[in-house]
């Protein structure tokens, strides 16, 4: 992966700053109930662990995958779950928690398939949002940064499994 050209684009201050806001307003908007905060895997990993750690209310945490990417940058359009939630959260109050919507496709599908299981309501947190790549409509309560339509890798976004590790989010200049 040497070869990639990385261009930083948001500082880990900054996202530290954003997640403390984006937190705030959950815990304001809480209707009082036990939350189940649900993490996709594996993009949301880093964002989920520090929204978590700021959000002040009683929670569950589950986790659920979701699959549209192959190995490559490019969407096969179709998604598919890759891994279930644990939880019963009918009747239940659930943060959905994504890494980035792209597409839109895998939020919408995940959104229909929370609902199939009877919550009580379902927020949605995206980390990162490029509305220009958007294929349908896609409403999200709390965006962490909206970005341009390019491709990104850090704080748990990857390029073929890598640089999900790094604190920041950098743009790949060089794709193709
Ligand atoms: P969507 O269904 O097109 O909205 O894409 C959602 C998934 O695609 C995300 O959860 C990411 O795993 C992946 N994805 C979309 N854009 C990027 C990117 O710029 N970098 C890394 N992964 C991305």
């Amino acid at each position: 992966m040497e070869h990639l050209k990385l261009s930083p684009i948001i500082a880990e201050e900054q996202i530290k700053k954003r997640i403390k806001e984006i937190a705030k307003d959950i815990t304001k908007s809480s209707s009082g109930k036990t939350l189940v905060a649900v993490g996709v895997l594996k993009g949301s990993f880093l964002f989920y662990a520090d929204l978590i750690r700021e959000i002040g209310l009683d929670m569950i945490c589950d986790f659920c995958g979701a699959s549209s990417y192959g190995d490559d940058s490019k969407s096969s359009g179709e998604v598919h779950l890759t891994l279930d939630l644990q939880t019963s959260i009918t009747g239940k109050d659930v943060l959905l928690i994504e890494d980035i919507v792209d597409t839109g496709l895998t939020m919408n599908f995940l959104k229909k398939h929370l609902a199939t299981k009877n919550p009580a309501s379902v927020t949605t947190a995206s980390f990162l949002f490029k509305p220009s790549a958007l294929k349908e409509e896609c409403s999200i309560d709390h965006v962490g940064f909206e970005i341009e339509n390019d491709f990104v890798v850090g704080y748990g976004l990857d390029y073929q499994g890598h640089f999900r590790q790094l604190p920041y989010v950098a743009r790949v200049e060089n794709m193709n």
